[in-house]
């Protein structure tokens, strides 16, 4: 069992605190953030540390790291932590749900967050920093670059190339064989059917709502 120090204290910090202590072999000790963002001692009854003080109190010899940050800045912020404590020495764990179904031989990167409910089929590769939150299916021989936030019952079909820092919202549909260039933003519910160009949005359907009331329909 290794101890863990995880980066982050918000949503997803308290999140990979349930999951890494309720299904991994890894045990979380301790929080960290920048100082600016320390608002007290402790954070789910464990210390808060600021990262200047991380090395002295939590060394890289004896903990390990896992950076819990969402997609903001299209990821720039969670990579620049990655670094930050790639850079201070720490290695950094990935945690892969146990309800999840891992098919590829390949395993995923370092700092991976792979919830339940995932279909990973055969030759799937998964870089670093990866966040694959809960259901989505990857399909075979497709490939997700570093850095990449894929929110829940995303479909990526088969040999898909999915290039660095990309989002991807809410039940998104990739066809097959197409690549997603780096920071491509795909918003809920998209369906992409071509190749994308660097940085581009491509944002899904939005329902209009219409002037009847619930109360007027026959349901
Ligand atoms: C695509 C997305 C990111 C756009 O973000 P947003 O906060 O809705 O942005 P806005 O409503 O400010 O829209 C931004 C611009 O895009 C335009 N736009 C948004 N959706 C559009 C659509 N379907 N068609 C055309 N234009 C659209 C807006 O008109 C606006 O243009 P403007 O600045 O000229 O007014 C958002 O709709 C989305 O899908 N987010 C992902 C949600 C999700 O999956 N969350 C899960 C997280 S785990």
């Amino acid at each position: 069992m290794a101890k863990l120090v995880v980066f982050g204290a918000g949503d997803i910090a308290r999140l990979a605190h349930f999951y890494f202590s309720t299904d991994s072999e890894h045990e979380v000790v301790a929080f960290t953030v920048d100082a600016a963002y320390a608002t007290g001692p402790d954070f789910q009854g464990l210390p808060l540390v600021p990262v200047e003080q991380l090395t002295t109190r939590f060394p890289p010899s004896e903990f390990r790291m896992f950076v819990a940050l969402s997609y903001a800045k299209m990821n720039r912020v969670r990579a620049e932590k990655y670094a930050q404590a790639k850079a201070l020495g720490y290695e950094l764990v990935s945690y892969v749900s146990s309800r999840c179904s891992y098919l590829s031989q390949h395993r995923p990167g370092d700092n991976c967050f792979i919830l339940e409910d995932n279909t990973v089929q055969p030759f799937v590769t998964i870089g670093d920093d990866v966040t694959l939150w809960s259901g989505n299916h990857i399909g075979h021989d497709s490939t997700i670059g570093d850095h990449c936030f894929i929110s829940s019952h995303v479909v990526v079909s088969g040999h898909v190339e999915i290039g660095p820092a990309c989002f991807i919202g809410v039940n998104a549909t990739l066809r097959n064989s197409i690549t997603i260039a780096e920071r491509t933003l795909i918003g809920a519910g998209a369906v992409i059917m071509k190749s994308t160009a660097p940085g581009s949005v491509y944002p899904g359907p939005r329902s209009e709502r219409i002037s009847k009331t619930s109360d007027q329909l026959d349901l």
